[in-house]
């Protein structure tokens, strides 16, 4: 048993993918795709927009599990519903993933009403901040590490980079457009280490003439 994020490769200022299992009071069990940014070694802040379930299950019972695992299918399944009771375990007043490589419970600390913001895709539309403890993590898979988008945007620029000399001038543009959308992605998401490489990137791809 640990508490600090680290022990799952969760590094200060980034954004990590995890599924977020939550009861309501009634205790139906519910499971979610949810971005979580780490805070500290112990806190994590999530955006969560009106009308989820999971939001209402947090604002009833004031926790949450994050649920990591790089299994797709556990994703899509969440994000499409059709989860089946089997797939959770329920433990007093917590549920979490059976097959999640690791979890940690949440004890909400707060949920702030953010201003309508301008948003990429969502301008305009009602979310909350929580801000939450974890109060308890558990691995069990060996090496469980939660899943960061930075590094596969990346790797999806880098391999541009490699193919720009062979390629005709709409698909420059076609990569230059990727790289300013990946570019986005790790400035919002990623860890140092992805943010260092990508403005290394950045200056490569510029001395084989990409005009960014
Ligand atoms: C990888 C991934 C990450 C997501 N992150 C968030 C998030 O951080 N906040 C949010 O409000 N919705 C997020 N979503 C969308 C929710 O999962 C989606 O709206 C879902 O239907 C909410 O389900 P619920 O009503 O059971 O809570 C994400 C979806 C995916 C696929």
């Amino acid at each position: 048993m640990s508490f600090s994020l680290e022990s799952i490769g969760i590094e200060h200022g980034a954004r990590y993918e995890a599924i977020f299992t939550t009861m309501n009071r009634a205790g139906e069990v519910n499971a979610a795709p949810m971005g979580i940014k780490c805070i500290n070694d112990y806190d994590i802040a999530a955006r969560i927009f009106e009308g989820s379930k999971t939001l209402e299950n947090i604002r009833q019972t004031k926790m949450f599990v994050v649920n990591i695992t790089d299994n797709p299918q556990i994703y899509a399944d969440a994000l499409y519903g059709n989860m089946d009771n089997l797939d959770f375990v329920m433990d007093d007043d917590i549920t979490f993933l059976k097959n999640a490589d690791a979890y940690f419970i949440c004890l909400v600390k707060s949920i702030e009403d953010v201003e309508a913001e301008r948003d990429h895709v969502n301008d305009g539309a009602k979310s909350y901040i929580i801000l939450a403890e974890n109060i308890k993590i558990t691995i069990n898979k060996k090496g469980a590490r939660a899943l960061n988008r930075g590094l596969f945007s990346f790797l999806e620029s880098l391999i541009d980079y490699n193919r720009l000399d062979v390629v005709d001038d709409a698909k420059r543009d076609e990569y230059k457009n990727r790289f300013l959308e990946n570019e986005r992605v790790i400035q919002r998401v990623a860890e140092k280490d992805v943010k260092e490489s990508m403005d290394i990137l950045r200056q490569k791809m510029t001395e084989k003439g990409l005009d960014i």
